[in-house]
C-alpha cells in the first residue's frame, strides 16, 4: 500500500522567524526518516520557501510545496512565481487550485490544467484541490461538480503523468474559520465518486476542511482516503506531529 499523505498549508500566515521554529522542531523529532507507511508535506508561504529548506536539508523525508505557481517558466508576469522558480526553491510539491484561489484569484478549471501540466513537466507533484460550494451541496450536485473540476484538470494526462499527480478533495463548506467538519458520513459518497475513476491512477486521494485531532482518524478511515491536507491544526507544530503520530497508527493498522 501507498503512504499516507499527511500535509500542511500554511496559507498567509508566519513570519521567518516562525516558520524556522516549525520546520527545525519537524526536522529534529523526524531524526531524518518519516513516520512508516506516511509521506509528511509542508506549503510554506513563498517568502519562507527558502528558509524552510534550508532548516530541512536536501535529503528531507519531508516533502516541501508552494500555494501558486504559474505555467509559463519565465517572463512579464509580475507578482507571479513559476514552477521552475519552486523548484529552483526548494519545492517539490505545487499546490494548484485552492478554493481561496478560485474564489478570489480567478483561478479556473482552465488555469488548473495548465499549472498541472507545467509541474509534471519540471518533476514536481502537482497537487490539485478541487471541492463545491454549500450552494451546489444543497442542490445535491456535489460529486458531479467535483468530478467535474478534477476532469476538466487532469485531461489529456498520460496514465504515467496522472499517477503523479495528488488530489485533494476540500468540500468549501468544510474550509477555515466559517467552515464546519464533514461527517464521515457526508464524504463517502464523494470519495466513492473520485475513487471509482482515480483510485489507483493517481498518487494520492486526500481530504481537507477542518481535519483536527478528534476527527483525523475517522477521516482517514473512509474508502479511498489516502491522506489529510491540513491547514489551522497543523500550524501549530504539536498538532501535525500528532496527526503525523494519528496517521502512522493508522497506516500499521492497515498493514495488519
Ligand atoms: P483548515 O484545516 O484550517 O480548515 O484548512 C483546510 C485547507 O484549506 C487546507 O488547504
Amino acid at each position: 500500500m501507498s503512504d499516507l499523505w499527511i500535509g500542511t498549508s500554511w496559507k498567509m500566515t508566519k513570519t521567518l522567524a516562525e516558520a524556522r521554529a516549525w520546520a527545525e522542531g519537524l526536522r529534529d523529532h523526524l531524526a531524518g526518516s518519516a513516520p512508516a507507511g506516511v509521506q509528511p508535506f509542508v506549503i510554506p508561504s513563498f517568502t519562507a520557501t527558502t528558509a524552510v529548506a534550508e532548516v530541512l536539508g536536501e535529503e528531507s523525508p519531508i516533502l516541501l510545496g508552494v500555494q501558486n505557481a504559474h505555467w509559463e517558466d519565465a517572463g512579464a508576469w509580475t507578482g507571479e512565481v513559476s514552477v521552475a522558480q519552486a523548484k529552483d526553491a526548494g519545492a517539490r510539491i505545487v499546490e494548484i487550485g485552492h478554493s481561496e484561489r478560485r474564489e478570489h484569484f480567478g483561478e479556473s478549471v482552465e488555469t488548473t490544467g495548465l499549472k498541472v501540466a507545467a509541474a509534471l513537466r519540471h518533476g514536481l507533484v502537482p497537487l490539485l484541490c478541487i471541492g463545491e460550494s454549500a450552494a451546489v451541496k444543497e442542490e445535491g450536485g456535489s460529486s458531479a461538480f467535483i468530478l467535474e473540476q478534477t476532469r476538466g484538470a487532469l485531461e489529456g494526462l498520460t496514465g504515467e503523468e496522472l499517477s503523479r499527480v495528488v488530489i485533494a478533495y476540500e468540500p468549501i463548506w468544510a474550509i477555515g474559520e466559517t467552515g464546519r467538519p464533514a461527517t464521515v458520513e457526508e464524504l463517502v459518497e464523494p470519495f466513492a465518486a473520485l475513487g471509482e475513476v482515480y483510485a489507483g491512477r493517481v498518487a494520492g486521494l486526500l481530504y481537507g476542511g477542518s481535519v483536527n485531532l478528534d476527527n483525523a482518524a475517522d477521516l482517514l478511515g473512509i474508502e479511498h482516503v489516502s491522506g489529510l491536507f491540513v491547514g489551522r491544526t497543523a500550524w501549530r507544530l504539536e498538532g501535525y506531529l500528532e496527526l503525523l503520530r494519528i496517521a502512522e497508527d493508522h497506516a500499521a493498522a492497515r498493514t495488519g
